[in-house]
């Protein structure tokens, strides 16, 4: 079902079970931008941490899902990320001027550094919510994801314009979070102004299982999911930011650094172990990230140039606290000058009290914006 100019909403089921709500919502997303209004939703409610959060997409809205995977391998430099997009062209940064509202894209990176991208187009777009989780469908992409309780997030792909087939699987390992806190009802879901974040999945054992222009591409990772959404175009309020995942010894973490136009810094720290939370803030002392080597300027500018890496000190409470080095790897997405995408190593030192108590190392998948001059 196509809707022209308007979002349909159709409550499928909702029952209560003793104290426990379950909801299933399906929404039907047009391939046209709307000249209406779009209303934006920061704050979390009873609709899932996953479920759409701007309607309609008008000329300066977007809500995208993001889902990404980086080789646990230290001698691969294998990754792969793909994001169903909402949106209008104009309100994402460097994006080409296009009436595509539907994109899909996907940037694949063999285990020898070789990289892929292709981008097609949906004609309408389906996400059904099932709890905090949801599934998706761009229809005539080629491309969708499935969410199910026993083998979790799936992306399926059969792309023949791309020359892609196969499935990405997340299996979570991490329970989902917001920028100030843990997936609840009534959290502020506002990373920085006008910026909406939700993190489904912050870190997940994942399986690629691709065939590339018949080229098997096939490993094992660090995955991650989540989507991002405002009413707003990026620019009129972002100056630059540092988002990343990774996973070290048996923590998972998640870095959100946001520096607004006006100078105001906004962060959002989150690390967990064994499937419980160990921090989900956005109190500006949880987490510091800075880059470090070469075009290491904070704040950084569009002229400043990529990094060589991030310093980053994570309070993780009673715990003690992270000290995180990540190094960049390999670039495996960029804009220039203004945006950066880019797989890496991470050593980390955990200190508890006086006592520095274990080194580790592991793997990231990370970004940065710089948008003023
Ligand atoms: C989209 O809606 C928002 C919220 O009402 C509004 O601020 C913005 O100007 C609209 N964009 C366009 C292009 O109409
Ligand atoms: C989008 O743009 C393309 C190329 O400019 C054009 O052929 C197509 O008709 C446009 N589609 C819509 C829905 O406006
Ligand atoms: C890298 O791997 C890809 C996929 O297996 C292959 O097509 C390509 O030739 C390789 N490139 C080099 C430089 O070995
Ligand atoms: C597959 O190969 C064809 C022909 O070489 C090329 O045009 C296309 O871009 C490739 N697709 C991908 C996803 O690499
Ligand atoms: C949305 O979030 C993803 C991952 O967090 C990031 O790659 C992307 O740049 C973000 N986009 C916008 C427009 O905020
Ligand atoms: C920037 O804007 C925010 C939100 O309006 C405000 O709280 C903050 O004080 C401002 N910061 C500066 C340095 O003006
Ligand atoms: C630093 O920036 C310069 C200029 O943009 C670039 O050539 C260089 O590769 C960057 N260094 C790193 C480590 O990316
Ligand atoms: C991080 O890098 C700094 C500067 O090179 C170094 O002093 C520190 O020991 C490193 N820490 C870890 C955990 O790798």
């Amino acid at each position: 079902m196509v809707l022209i100019g308007s979002f349909s909403l159709r409550l499928l089921a909702s029952f209560a079970v003793f104290a426990c709500a379950t909801a299933s919502e399906i929404y039907h997303i047009p391939s046209t931008l709307s000249d209406a209004p779009s209303n934006v939703q920061f704050t979390s409610d009873s609709r899932g941490v996953d479920a759409p959060k701007v309607h309609p997409i008008n000329g300066s809205a977007f809500d995208w899902w993001y889902f990404d995977v980086v080789s646990t391998d230290p001698g691969s430099s294998a990754s792969a990320v793909v994001v169903f997009y909402t949106a209008s062209s104009t309100s994402i940064p460097g994006a080409a001027p296009s009436n595509m509202t539907l994109p899909v894209q996907i940037w694949l990176t063999f285990p020898n550094g070789t990289q892929v991208f292709a981008e097609t187009q949906a004609d309408a777009a389906t996400v059904t919510t099932d709890g905090d989780f949801s599934s998706g469908d761009w229809h005539e992409s080629g491309f969708a994801w499935r969410y199910a309780p026993n083998s979790g997030y799936e992306i399926l792909i059969d792309a023949p314009d791309s020359q892609i087939k196969g499935s990405i699987n997340f299996q979570p390992r991490a329970p989902a979070h917001y920028p100030c806190g843990p997936a609840r009802r009534g959290e502020n879901i506002e990373v920085g102004p006008q910026l909406g974040w939700a993190n489904a999945v912050p870190d997940a054992a994942s399986t690629v299982d691709l065939i590339v222009n018949e080229t098997k591409l096939s490993f094992k990772g660090a995955g991650y999911h989540d989507k991002n959404w405002s009413n707003q175009p990026l620019v009129t309020n972002l100056a630059s930011w540092y988002w990343g995942h990774g996973r070290i010894g048996p923590y998972s973490f998640v870095w959100f650094d946001f520096l607004a136009l006006n100078g105001t810094e906004y962060v959002s720290a989150y690390a967990s172990k064994d499937d419980s939370i160990l921090v989900a803030s956005c109190q500006p002392d949880s987490i510091r990230v800075r880059p470090t080597g070469q075009n290491s300027t904070y704040p950084p500018l569009s002229s400043t140039g990529p990094p060589s890496g991030y310093h980053i000190s994570l309070d993780l409470g009673r715990e003690g606290s992270l000290e995180l080095n990540v190094t960049v790897a390999a670039q495996i997405a960029a804009i220039p000058p203004i945006y950066t995408r880019s797989t890496g190593r991470v050593t980390g030192v955990l200190t508890t009290g006086a006592h520095t108590v274990e080194e580790m190392t592991g793997v990231a998948l990370f970004e940065q914006f710089a948008l003023t001059e």
